[in-house]
This record gives structure tokens, C-alpha cells and sequence, in this order.
């Protein structure tokens, strides 16, 4: 791929596509770079978990990691994104993992006939997070050997996730049915094209996959947060213990992190035995070796 922006770009045979290649890397798959290859990681937004990982799958992939920190560049002094990202080609990067708090801030590169390096979007805004997703699939599909017919439910700060656009999208394709749940405040017609949304004790019992997302505190408007209560939240739409003993035998809890503990999910289930959450995290550096290696092989710049 020249870029990998959004999980609508992709049919379910590239997403099984990204899967096995990532798996590979996980059973130790290795690559050789035509020449020295730069890359450098843009989070104009904070995250630990993408950031970091891209950084790792570079490094895995033998890839020089250029450094950038927006708080001592030169966006303090008002220049742009597209003029840093035109900056850091000129000094030789070939590939950027970017995540910005605008929604498709990506359009405007991608169109920009000067920006010719690879982009791989590491969350935009509301909008999408394809790596997150990829990563969840990977570890979707590790657990279940397939996806059709396997029942998944969303459940938490839909209208804020970018990580539950891309999931309903690409789990309708792959033959997942997907539900919702958590506050129905949060679920509005752009949800219901690809599932219902339902009381979490009605899905604890039938769902395959309980995937929670983070209450977005930082996206709420001051009201919702001055009103919100950590306890009423996961007595009502949390995971708590007794619910997680109303959970199918093999079903498994995830959360893209980070996670509020005794909010989305209760403390001592975060890393019980169907939970994972960590393991999602240490697939993520697979999955984004994959999608690196998709954007390198675009640009000749892997020995096949
Ligand atoms: N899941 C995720 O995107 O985490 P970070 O915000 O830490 O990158």
C-alpha cells in the first residue's frame, strides 16, 4: 500500500493479508532493505501503545527512527503539518506514522502533489485507527481461527472511538455480527447501519467477544464530565465480576487501552485469563511491521 489511512480502503482479504504477514514477523519473518530507510513518528495527539510500537516495528524491520516531538518543533512557531511533513521528506524520511485530533487530517497530504512519503495513520480524531484495528483482528482471529458468525460487541464511548468505526466496518466485512452497548446517548444512526445496540446483561451471555472501549473523558464536553460518575458507569455498563462469570466459557475480553480500571472494565479482570488486552498490545507491533512492510514493498525498498 502508498499509504494505510482507513480500514474502509480495505476488502477482508487485505486485512487477512496484513494478518498472515504479521503473524510471520511474530514467528521471527525477517527483511532486508534495498538501502537505508528513515522513518519517523508524528503524534500531534499523546499515546504510549501506537507510538511506541511503530517505533519498535521500525526498528524491528531495520529502519532508522528519525526523532520528532511537536512540543520542542517548530509548530510552536505556527508552522503547519503539511510543512512539517514536506520538512522531514526534505531531510530524507521515507515513511510517517502521524495521529492528529483532526478528523481525516490525511486528506490534505494525500492530495498535496509534493508529499510523496509513506503515510500509516496512527488514530485521526474521531475518524479511524486502522493499526488498532488490525492489531484487534489479528488477535481476534489468533483466538477463533475465523471471523464469520462470530458474535462481537462494541460497548462504551461509541461517538468518540475512532476504534469503533474502524471495528464495526471491518468486522461486518469479515462476517462478524457486531452489537452495542454502554450509554445509548452514545449510539446514533451511524452505528445502527451495522448493529443494535442492547443492554450489556443481555450480551454478556452471547457474545464471543466483549470488546470495551475508553471513556473519552478528554473528548467529553465539561457538563458530561462534571456529571460523570466512575461507579454508576461500570455498575451499569462495565464489566464487573459477575458479569464476566455470565460470559461464554471461551469468550474474551478486550479493550484497545488505556483502559480505565473499575470504569469500562473491574481491576481484577483486566488481566484474568480471558482477557487480551496485553496481548492485543504486543500484537500491535506485528501488525504494524506489516503494514510498514506493505508501504516499504509499495516503494521497492524491501529485497523480495
Ligand atoms: N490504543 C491506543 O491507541 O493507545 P495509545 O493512545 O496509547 O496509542
Amino acid at each position: 500500500f502508498e499509504n494505510v489511512l482507513s480500514m474502509e480502503d480495505l476488502s477482508a482479504a487485505d486485512v487477512l493479508e496484513f494478518i498472515k504477514e504479521a503473524s510471520q514477523f511474530k514467528n521471527g519473518k525477517e527483511v532486508t532493505l534495498t538501502r537505508p530507510v528513515y522513518a519517523s513518528n508524528l503524534f500531534f495527539e499523546n499515546s504510549t501503545r501506537t507510538h511506541t510500537s511503530f517505533e519498535m516495528a521500525e526498528r524491528k524491520l531495520g529502519m532508522n527512527v528519525v526523532n520528532f516531538d511537536p512540543s520542542t518543533s517548530s509548530l510552536s512557531k505556527g508552522e503547519s503539518m503539511a510543512d512539517t511533513v514536506k520538512t522531514l521528506q526534505a531531510i530524507g524520511v521515507d515513511l510517517v506514522a502521524i495521529r492528529d485530533r483532526k478528523n481525516e487530517y490525511y486528506k490534505d497530504l494525500v492530495e498535496d502533489p509534493n508529499v510523496h512519503l509513506g503515510i500509516a495513520n496512527g488514530g485521526d480524531g474521531s475518524g479511524q485507527h486502522p493499526s488498532q484495528s488490525l492489531l484487534d483482528m489479528m488477535t481476534i482471529y489468533e483466538e477463533f481461527g475465523h471471523f464469520e458468525g462470530l458474535k462481537v460487541a462494541i460497548i462504551g464511548d461509541l461517538a468518540h472511538s475512532r476504534v469503533a468505526r474502524s471495528n464495526m466496518e471491518v468486522l461486518t466485512k469479515l462476517g462478524a455480527k457486531v452489537y452495542f452497548g454502554g450509554p445509548e446517548k452514545w449510539f446514533n444512526e451511524d452505528f445502527a447501519e451495522y448493529g443494535e445496540w442492547r443492554e450489556i446483561d443481555e450480551l454478556v451471555p452471547e457474545m464471543d467477544v466483549m470488546m470495551f472501549l475508553r471513556v473519552q473523558h478528554e473528548r467529553l464536553a465539561a457538563d458530561e464530565n462534571g456529571s460523570f460518575s466512575d461507579v454508576k458507569y461500570h455498575e451499569t455498563y462495565g464489566l464487573t465480576q459477575a458479569r464476566e462469570r455470565r460470559m461464554k466459557d471461551d469468550a474474551i475480553i478486550m479493550h484497545p487501552a488505556p483502559v480505565n480500571r473499575d470504569v469500562e472494565i473491574a481491576d481484577e479482570l483486566v488481566e484474568c485469563d480471558r482477557s487480551r488486552i496485553f496481548a492485543q498490545m504486543s500484537n500491535g507491533v506485528f501488525i504494524r511491521m506489516a503494514i510498514l512492510a506493505s508501504m516499504l514493498r509499495y516503494r521497492g525498498l524491501i529485497e523480495e
